[in-house]
């Protein structure tokens, strides 16, 4: 029988990252210092959604002129991306060239050796398992030598693997977002290292690691559509695998309950590696 193909999340998915993630600015300056991007390099942002990073470069860097390449699977994100990086650039009378790439990263068609820089902002873990190598050597291909790829990632050791994969994927089976259920593969720090080195990456390094408070209660309105039982069901089935956890990763997670809102404290990390010249 034929498989009914999934209608793609990111066609629905109308979440604010910084709320969900709870982002901070801090964190987003951060990120923005270890991109170190120089006057004319070719930048590309892959799998960008709605042009977070490239927001906050503009509003940092009013004066600065981005050649800036924004791809994403999901066409909604992109327009959503479009209207507000418009806006911006009417606003900061900045000239940045901006490129709205609706492309899936499992096939990918880009030029060759043309980017100095591909940014990948919590987006690896998109893509299904099989795919991951293929992807990370295209990536490879696609940046001149001496370039560089910034990656912004869960920061996942295996004592939290099991438990942050299990919490997400209970999320989006109750938010009904199908796809990412399906496609979504979480890697830990050393499988990244693995691909990016398989791929011919050099200077793998762990640049940052920063909170990542996991508040449920910030999914409510923005992926559950006010819908309390969806959240009370996604809490009840975290505090039961909770309880397989060790002592010193519960007490490292600072798991804590506040009426409807459970809080977990997981990590993310910034890693980069440059393409050898
Ligand atoms: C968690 S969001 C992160 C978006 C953005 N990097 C940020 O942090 O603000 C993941 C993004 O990856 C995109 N994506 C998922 N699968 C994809 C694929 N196969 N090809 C291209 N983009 C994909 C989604 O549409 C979504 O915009």
């Amino acid at each position: 029988m034929k498989q009914a193909v999934l209608k793609n999340a990111y066609e629905v998915r109308n979440a604010n990252y910084a709320i969900v993630h709870s982002e901070s600015e801090v964190d987003f300056n951060q990120f923005i210092d270890v991109l170190e991007i120089k006057d004319g390099e070719n930048v590309i942002d892959v799998g960008g959604g709605y042009g977070s990073i490239f927001i906050r470069l503009v509003n940092r860097y009013p004066e600065a002129s981005f050649n800036y390449d924004l791809l994403d699977g999901g066409k909604f994100q992109l327009n959503k991306a479009e209207e507000k990086i418009n806006a911006l650039l009417k606003e900061k009378d900045n000239q940045s060239v901006v490129r709205y790439l609706h492309q899936d990263a499992t096939a990918l068609n880009l030029p060759e050796e043309h980017y100095d820089l591909v940014i990948c902002k919590m987006f690896f873990h998109e893509i299904p398992q099989i795919y991951k190598k293929s992807l990370i050597n295209k990536l490879s291909s696609i940046i001149k030598p001496g370039g560089r790829m910034v990656i912004w990632n869960p920061d996942l050791n295996q004592s939290d693997y099991q438990f942050y994969t299990s919490v997400i994927k209970r999320k989006d089976e109750l938010a009904g977002f199908e796809s990412m259920v399906q496609n979504r593969h979480f890697l830990l720090n050393e499988d990244l290292y693995d691909l990016l080195n398989d791929a011919g990456f050099a200077g793998f390094q762990k640049l940052l690691t920063f909170d990542y408070h996991l508040n449920t209660i910030n999914r409510l309105d923005e992926e559950f559509s006010g819908d309390k039982t969806k959240l009370q069901l996604w809490n009840q089935y975290i505090l039961q695998i909770a309880e397989q956890l060790d002592d010193e990763t519960r007490e490292r997670l600072k798991i804590n309950v506040i009426g409807d809102d459970v809080y977990i404290n997981f990590k993310r990390g910034i890693f980069s590696v440059q393409k050898p010249k």
